[in-house]
């Protein structure tokens, strides 16, 4: 039997920071980039790292030394992955525990021809304003038929809000329709009545495409779409409800937004399309359902380089993506999008936030974390406040696992670019750029050289209360760092 032997990488240090020197010192902040390019704009996501970074980022690593394999072990919405395909790359792996990063990243990833997506689509269109017109009365009277007939205040928790799912049936049975109604418990607090029947008659229209990469395309469109004409506040990535007067005039046209939202996002595949189509190799696309702090389907020892960004802290005090998807997932069928996905309920998705980096706190931990830097700025935040000490701890805790369990995937010298800011708890300013050094230096890399990116085209908070008393805000993060670090 051959024996694939795997090309060794060597220390470019040197190169490397001669070369990061020689840049302009606004390089890595893309502040006039179009950062929505092809599949980039295909849905939004918290804090995702802007495309260009991983873009330049690989055309540099890709000078000093052979990279064929790419990992981001938080890969979000799959960024990394997109440019890892399109720089080449032989095979690029992405891991994330929110599902629906694992169904945006997959639907980024993969390049739909673009005669198969428009007649699929056409297909979709002709079944949408059929149905929809065969039911415009029913669909249009819904609305009434709560508020006047069953005497129900549609911006109310209860009544609505909390039996949606029967008077739906029941309006539904009246008409002789059957029609399948997702069980949300409080599906009426986030929907309005006329929504919930158009969204689940787009559903059962998208359930008929049989092209699984077309349907799952349609159902990132279709995600996006569910956030949009619910009563979420829009721009808020945690699930805070409009006031009740804006609710009473909030009148979304569903089929409307969908049908573009549609038609957006089959310009951005094409764009995708055409840049995929220049490439010279196929690359290998591999989406996981790990933890970053266990890794189980990386093999080891096989990374040539990770580029990726962590979330700042744990969900419930900084970005909330479980929170953020939750509207979305409980609508869509995870399980029918791939082989690999399983079949989700109301409980496990939202225990998502709590599995994510920093979401369990042990209350008898015991600081043994190999960084100074780290406990001196603990001990300040436990003077003030014990609870958010542990909090801080628990999510340090598990970054330090997902160091060590990323350093065994790499090959020795191969590049860990992190690109992390550094959060404020309790107004003292967290170092995770130098935590991050401390660790990774304590499992087995070298410390090459920190690059620094102002923030101006993130989406994230930018002002937040950190003692969480109303009107006391500051500003939070207004630049990133970009740490590099070599396994050696
Ligand atoms: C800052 S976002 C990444 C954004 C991504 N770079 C992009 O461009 O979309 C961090 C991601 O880490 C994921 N995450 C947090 N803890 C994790 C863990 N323990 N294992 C795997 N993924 C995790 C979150 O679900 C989130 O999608």
């Amino acid at each position: 039997m051959a024996t694939v032997i795997k090309e060794m990488l060597k220390n470019v240090d040197k190169e490397l920071i001669s070369e990061f020197q020689s840049l302009p010192i606004d390089i890595w902040d893309f502040k006039d980039e179009d950062v929505r390019f092809g599949t980039h704009g295909i849905h939004n996501y918290p804090a995702v790292m802007v495309y260009p970074i991983s873009r330049k980022l690989l055309s540099i690593f890709k000078k000093y030394q052979p990279i064929k394999t790419l990992l981001d072990p938080y890969m979000g919405s799959g960024t990394c992955l997109v440019e890892g395909i399109l720089a080449d790359l032989d095979s690029v792996y992405g891991t994330d525990l929110n599902p629906l990063a694992r169904l945006i990243s997959r639907v980024k990833t993969k390049a739909i021809e673009p005669d198969i997506l428009n007649e699929q689509i056409s297909h979709l269109f002709y079944n949408l304003d059929y149905n929809f017109t065969e039911l415009r009365k029913i669909i249009d009277k819904f609305d009434d038929y709560v508020r006047k007939e069953k005497k129900l205040d549609v911006t109310a928790k209860d009544g609505w809000g909390s039996n949606a799912v029967e008077i739906t049936k029941e309006y539904l049975a009246m008409h002789n329709i059957d029609l399948y109604l997702p069980e949300i418990s409080n599906l009426g607090y986030w929907f309005l009545p006329r929504v919930v029947l158009e969204l689940q008659i787009i559903k059962n229209c998208i359930k008929l495409i049989e092209n699984k990469d077309v349907r799952n395309f349609l159902w990132v469109c279709f995600s996006e779409v569910v956030r949009l004409t619910s009563n979420r506040r829009n721009g808020e990535f945690k699930m805070y409800r409009m006031d009740k007067e804006k609710l009473k005039t909030f009148n979304p046209n569903v089929l409307e937004i969908f049908m573009n939202t549609v038609q957006k996002n089959e310009q951005k595949m094409l764009e995708f399309y055409d840049a995929y189509s220049q490439k010279q190799k196929n690359t290998q696309v591999h989406i996981y359902n790990n933890n970053a702090m266990t890794l189980e389907n990386i093999p080891d020892e096989e990374i040539d380089i990770v580029i990726t960004s962590p979330p700042y802290g744990d969900s419930r005090t900084t970005v909330a993506y479980g929170q953020f998807s939750r509207t979305a997932l409980e609508w869509l069928d995870m399980h029918e999008t791939d082989s690999t996905e399983e079949e989700l309920d109301e409980r496990k998705i939202r225990a998502i936030d709590s599995n994510l980096l920093g979401g369990k706190i042990d209350k008898n931990m015991e600081f043994n974390l190999p960084s100074p830097t780290l406990r001196e700025a603990y001990e300040q935040i436990k003077q003030k406040d014990e609870k958010r000490a542990l909090e801080v701890y628990a999510f340090y805790r598990d970054l330090n696992e997902s160091i060590r369990a990323i350093t065994s995937k790499m090959k020795k010298n191969g590049y860990q670019c992190w690109v992390v800011g550094n959060r404020t708890v309790k107004e003292i300013q967290l170092p995770t750029h130098q935590i991050l050094i401390e660790l990774a230096e304590h499992h087995g890399n070298a410390y090459v050289t920190t690059l620094v990116r102002n923030i101006s085209n993130k989406v994230m908070p930018l002002l937040n209360s950190p003692t969480n008393k109303t009107g006391q805000k500051v500003a939070t993060m207004t630049n990133e760092h970009i740490v590099i670090i070599r396994k050696q």
